[in-house]
């Protein structure tokens, strides 16, 4: 047993140390020399932890739970785009607190090179805020000023790959073979082309391939995303030695919640799909650990966007989690699906899988972020409809971008592979649901009915167990910003048509009543209020699909000590009439105070209502 001068990190330590020491020496081969710098850099990173977060680590000790009340809302957004820089959005905090927010997560910020850099995914050092965006001593008083209006930090750690200017990256390219060894370095093409046969591509229109040559070294270097993020070889117990030590030093600049950018992609092995595969999971394991002995107030948000059957496990078990967190994707795409399908049958069915999951698993719910939206659904139900993945991916696609006829919705394709007929999708939840069309054919009834589509998203996700996060500028109808067709570095990726400066003109009309911005903004106030008031929002409440004979309408039920809510949400673009016929108490609308005790209850087109009963003691 090692030991620590410290009693606090020991005891943290010594309830992990077998685990800890057995998965390390089984992935590195009983590496004791690297076990031993293992160690001693997680005490260093105790040792320099600040004493006010060593604080709230204790306090989240003693209340694991923290991030799983009904009050969290979260917020995702970019710097710049938001404020300039760090600076900026700390003079701003006040917008963000406005918008109720508790969770922040920041898009990238560490350095990595203009026009190479994968929207900030190409981290060039680990250590160092990008200089426009400000420094690490901005990050550290940033977080400071939100903890200190209860607001948690998220910030990526892209851990599958450096930006080919990384020190390493660089020392490797003039042919230091250490630093090739902390990638993956071929003199020929037959290993690569042997993982060409089963690794499949991620960009396959703007980054073909998973190799690059690179000139200097005369070699072949693996390169998963863009050309230039080079992929890390986490077999080098090195890799994860300096990246874990990395990852604790964000951690002690005041990051509280550590989204593991990519995650899946961790760990490669030959004639797989580099994908999922059973070491990634071990790697997460001690990860997870390492926060709990160095940092436990810290939580780590996988990004695992894939199937469900590939994201659960991510969770890890309760005796041995991993993730605390992970992004609800399939949810997300298939409540994509369900605007343009106006068909609800998949969404329920995904629902009742979410449903049977245990209490203890956190989703992060969303409709939208600064990626696309890829299809990633459950075509075996689908088929079972006669709806096949291609034509099915070609209609969503028509529909999302507005080609179809009569649909509202603005959006660009990404990443549009014709041979495989697998495009993705990208916009803004604003202009997806028809606002921006709307606005600019200047109907004021074409812009109630986006409206009402964009509020009752919102609702749904809110009804959801787990943490709601909004997409910085969703809460003002923020629209797509076509401006990146101009921009050389932009132009090829898509995704910067969601990527738009904040656009604070809009963010004014925030307090006028009257304006969509207004009535946006209030919405959301409003579900984030009744979210947090209403007991029958506690994580461990019942939840059920409720029968509403019409598939149009998602029903969702929860019922908590004598509250039973019923939200109903209407997907079509006419009204429609749900019948409760399991649910015939009398119900009264949360956002508008209307009674409901006939078991029928009208919505308008892209309606949704919150309906809620509370039983008197004596008939619960
Ligand atoms: C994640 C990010 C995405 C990025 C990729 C490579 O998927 O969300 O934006 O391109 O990782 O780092």
């Amino acid at each position: 047993m090692k030991e620590f001068p410290n009693a606090e990190f020991a005891s943290r330590f010594r309830r992990h140390e077998a685990e800890l020491k057995w998965l390390y020496y089984e992935l590195y081969h009983g590496d004791a020399r690297a076990y031993e710098y293992f160690t001693d850099m997680l005490y260093r990173s105790w040792e320099e932890r600040p004493e006010k977060l060593k604080m709230m680590d204790r306090a989240r000790e003693e209340y694991p739970d923290w991030y799983k009340g009904h009050d969290m809302t979260g917020m995702l957004m970019y710097v710049d785009a938001f404020a300039g820089n760090l600076k900026g959005v700390q003079k701003k905090l006040n917008y963000i607190i406005d918008c109720g927010v508790s969770y922040l997560h920041l898009m990238p910020l560490l350095e990595s090179p203009e026009g190479r850099n994968d929207g900030g995914y190409a981290v060039s050092d680990f250590r160092k805020v990008q200089p426009e965006l400000g420094t690490m001593e901005d990050l550290a008083n940033l977080a400071d000023a939100c903890h200190e209006h209860g607001i948690a930090v998220c910030l990526d750690f892209v851990m599958n790959h450096t930006s080919e200017d990384h020190e390493w990256a660089k020392r490797a390219r003039a042919g230091e073979k250490e630093y090739q060894d902390r990638y993956f370095f071929y003199d020929s093409w037959t290993i690569p082309n042997a993982f060409e046969q089963t690794v499949p591509q991620v960009f396959p229109t703007t980054a073909p391939g998973n190799f690059t040559w690179c000139p200097e070294a005369g070699k072949i270097v693996m390169t998963t995303f863009y050309p230039y993020q080079w992929d890390l070889n986490y077999a080098n117990p090195t890799v994860f030695n300096d990246m874990t030590d990395n990852v604790l030093n964000l951690c002690n600049h005041g990051v509280d919640i550590i989204r593991l950018d990519a995650v899946p992609y961790i760990w490669k092995a030959l004639g797989t799909p580099c994908r999922n595969l059973p070491q990634v999971h071990t790697l997460v394991r001690m990860m997870r650990m390492v926060c709990e002995i160095v940092c436990p107030g810290t939580l780590l948000l996988g990004e695992v966007v894939m199937e469900p059957s590939k994201v659960v496990p991510y969770f890890g078990t309760r005796e041995k989690p991993e993730c605390h967190m992970l992004y609800n994707v399939t949810t997300m795409a298939t409540l994509w699906h369900t605007v343009a399908t106006r068909d609800v049958r998949l969404l329920a069915h995904q629902m009742r899988q979410v449903f049977r999951l245990p209490r203890e698993y956190t989703y992060l719910n969303y409709l939208r972020c600064h990626d696309d939206i890829g299809w990633g659904l459950d075509y075996g139900f689908l088929r079972s409809f006669s709806q096949e993945e291609v034509p099915h991916k070609k209609y969503l696609n028509d529909y999302l971008t507005g080609k179809w006829p009569g649909s509202p919705a603005r959006g660009e394709l990404y990443n549009d592979d014709p041979t495989l007929g697998d495009a993705r999708l990208c916009g803004t939840t604003a202009s997806l649901c028809g606002v921006e069309a709307a606005r600019v054919d200047g109907s004021r009834e074409a812009m109630e009915k986006a409206l009402r589509l964009d509020m009752m998203l919102h609702a749904f996700m809110f009804t959801l167990n787990g943490v709601p996060v909004l997409y910085s500028g969703d809460e003002i109808l923020q629209e797509n910003d076509y401006t990146y067709h101009d921009d050389p570095l932009k132009r090829e990726d898509s995704r910067y048509l969601h990527r738009g400066k904040l656009d604070w003109a809009k963010a004014k009309k925030r307090t006028s009543k009257a304006s969509p911005e207004g009535k946006m903004f209030a919405a959301i106030r409003e579900l984030e209020n009744l979210r947090e008031e209403l007991v029958v929002f506690d994580t461990n409440a019942e939840i059920w699909l409720p029968e509403t004979g019409n598939d149009h309408v998602l029903g969702i039920g929860r019922y908590y000590r004598g509250e039973k809510m019923i939200a109903l949400f209407n997907f079509s673009d006419e009204p429609q009439d749900a019948w409760m016929v399991h649910d015939r108490e009398a119900f009264i609308s949360l956002t508008d105070g209307e009674v409901y005790d006939t078991g029928t209850v009208t919505l308008p087109a892209g309606g949704f209502r919150w309906l809620l009963h509370r039983f008197e003691r004596s008939d619960t």
